[in-house]
């Protein structure tokens, strides 16, 4: 799919990657980007970048009715970019339960609703595609981050699934494994991280020449190469991590 003329969606817009992504979409081409974020008054700088085509949308991604208004509001859709997340820390076996309940409900849940909301406007506009933003601890859990892992292979599942699904209706689906990548997200943790422009430019790339499971920076590509060929050597490595 081509950036040029598209109209994308990416929840999430505010901040890190997602506003990143929006950048990216306008210096690509798309005719409009509707920047879908919790709190609009977080949104001036992304606003700025282009008001006439930046288009702000009010949006939480586990309010399924809110999804579903959105989905009549930006009825002109033809690539939506599912950013939005959370990342609870610590063990899977100690974590607050409402932080799990949180973490699935942005990261699986809020997709899924967006998928199901967006899937009827794409195919209506002339197909396009659907893009969700994983991570590469979803093919082998780290377990500092065990929740986020759960909630992200849920994800990653589901990305196959709609892949199958949606196929027939003139929708590409992408999933995007990240490694590090330098936003408030994972701001506390010390060690080689990716800009999020980078990143954002590596995604769009992918989608482009049709490369469904995109690995956007060095660290997602090393461990996505060591995945392959020992799964369970990554698994031991990231328990040790
Ligand atoms: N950073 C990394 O190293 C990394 C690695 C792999 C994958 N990822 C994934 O990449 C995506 C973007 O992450 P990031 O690094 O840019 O994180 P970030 O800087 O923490 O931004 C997260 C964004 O998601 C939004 N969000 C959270 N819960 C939401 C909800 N219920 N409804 C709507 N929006 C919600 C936040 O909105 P508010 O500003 O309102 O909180 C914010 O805009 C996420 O899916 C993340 O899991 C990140």
């Amino acid at each position: 799919m081509k950036m040029e003329g598209s109209v994308a969606l990416v929840t999430g817009a505010n901040r890190g990657i997602g506003r990143a992504l929006v950048e990216r979409l306008l210096e690509q081409g798309s005719t409009r980007v509707y920047a879908a974020v919790r709190n609009k008054g977080e949104l001036s700088r992304v606003v700025a970048l282009d008001p006439e085509r930046v288009v702000p949308l009010t949006l939480d991604v586990t309010d399924q009715s809110a999804v579903q208004a959105v989905a009549r509001q930006a009825g002109d859709v033809t690539l939506l970019v599912n950013n939005a997340g959370s990342l609870a820390l610590g063990s899977i076996l100690s974590a607050p339960p409402e932080l799990i309940v949180r973490d699935m409900d942005t990261n699986y849940y809020g997709t899924l609703h967006m998928v199901r909301a967006f899937a009827p406007v794409i195919e209506a506009n002339g197909g396009g595609a659907v893009v969700n933003l994983l991570t590469v601890v979803a093919l082998a859990s780290m377990p500092g981050l065990g929740v986020y892992n759960a909630s992200k292979a849920a994800a990653w599942s589901m990305t196959q699934s709609i892949r199958a699904d949606l196929a027939g209706r003139g929708i590409e689906v992408f999933g995007v494994f990240p490694g590090a990548v330098d936003t408030d997200m994972i701001r506390d943790f010390d060690m080689p991280k990716t800009s999020p422009e980078e990143v954002a430019r590596a995604v769009l790339d992918g989608i482009e020449v049709g490369e469904e499971d995109i690995f956007p920076d060095p660290m997602s590509r090393s461990v996505y190469a060591g995945w392959r060929a020992d799964h369970k050597a990554v698994e031991r490595q990231m328990a040790n991590s």
